[in-house]
């Protein structure tokens, strides 16, 4: 049977994929926040799984508004990272599971979960940035990401979005579907997006550290509680593009204490203002 080892919580700014690309790392203004990552690239080392269930959002790169999936799920053997105006990101093309992805979505389906299948599709800095943070910049000679990816896609650009408590559920019926596949397979499942950001209107720039670190304090200890939060709340807390912390409750659902199991082992927590207009928050989870 497939298990689910550990869940990751990162923030995707498009700009922290810049800084890496253009070897600017370094800077004093990037320093602190990829300082925040290495230990999190050191565990990745030592705790490599076979296959990333990654749970982002696309920006309107390979979705549009003509064709807009609450959840979508990628069952394509690689998935090339897209052009967004400048070029496509210098990483690997994202390897994924066919089989596997096949497997979950059939579990979520029959489970009621009408995820979207996705055969070919473009991945946005929403899935490379939490990949590049996570595992640095592959080698030259050998230009692959570590692991297999399947990009599991969930619509917070255009309302109406998913609530946190669909999501919440939606990531224990993962766990169910994980574990019924008949394959010895280490997985983690990623959230990702957020923290605190709004990119526009009259209150572009918001950043809320307080409500940002209460939602990782009960992230981490009551995700259920946190589940019930409704919209308003991140829009009106964490500004417009908050909403996708939504996200994460996707992640943690599918931990193994929300299903009875014991509590999970906080390995690292990471908490960084600015990064382009956004706050970065960083967990990983471990089930013990
Ligand atoms: C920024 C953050 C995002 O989540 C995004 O999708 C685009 C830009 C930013 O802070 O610049
Ligand atoms: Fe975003």
């Amino acid at each position: 049977m497939a298990r689910i080892s550990a869940s990751v919580y990162t923030s995707h700014v498009p700009a922290i994929g810049v800084a890496i690309d253009q070897g600017r790392t370094e800077e004093p203004y990037w320093q602190p926040l990829f300082a925040g990552y290495a230990a999190s690239r050191q565990w990745m080392l030592e705790n490599r799984p076979d296959v990333i269930l990654l749970v982002y959002n696309d920006h309107a790169t390979a979705f549009s508004l003509d064709m807009i999936p609450t959840f979508a799920i990628g069952c394509a053997p690689e998935f090339k990272p897209a052009d967004e105006g400048w070029g496509a990101r210098p990483v690997p093309v994202v390897q994924g599971h066919p089989e596997l992805a096949a497997h979950i979505a059939q579990s979520l389906i029959q489970q009621d979960f009408d995820l979207t299948i996705v055969n070919r599709m473009e991945v946005d800095h929403g899935l490379t940035v939490p990949l590049s943070l996570m595992c640095g910049q592959p080698p030259a000679d050998h230009f692959s990401w570590p692991c297999k990816v399947i990009p599991i896609a969930v619509n917070v650009v255009q309302y109406p979005a998913p609530s946190g408590r669909r999501c919440f559920q939606l990531g224990q019926a993962i766990r169910r579907a994980v574990e019924s596949f008949d394959e010895a397979l280490t997985v983690q499942i990623w959230g990702t997006g957020g923290m605190s950001h709004q990119l526009q209107g009259a209150r572009a720039g918001l950043i809320n550290r307080a409500w940002d670190n209460a939602f990782l304090d009960q992230l981490i200890a009551d995700p259920a509680t946190l589940a019930q939060r409704p919209h308003i709340d991140y829009v009106r807390e964490a500004g417009s593009e908050g909403i996708e912390l939504v996200m994460w409750l996707i992640a943690r659902g599918a931990m193994a204490d929300v299903a009875g199991g014991p509590p999970p082992r906080l390995r690292q927590r990471f908490y960084h203002v600015p990064a382009s207009n956004t706050a970065v928050g960083h967990l990983i989870l471990e089930n013990t």
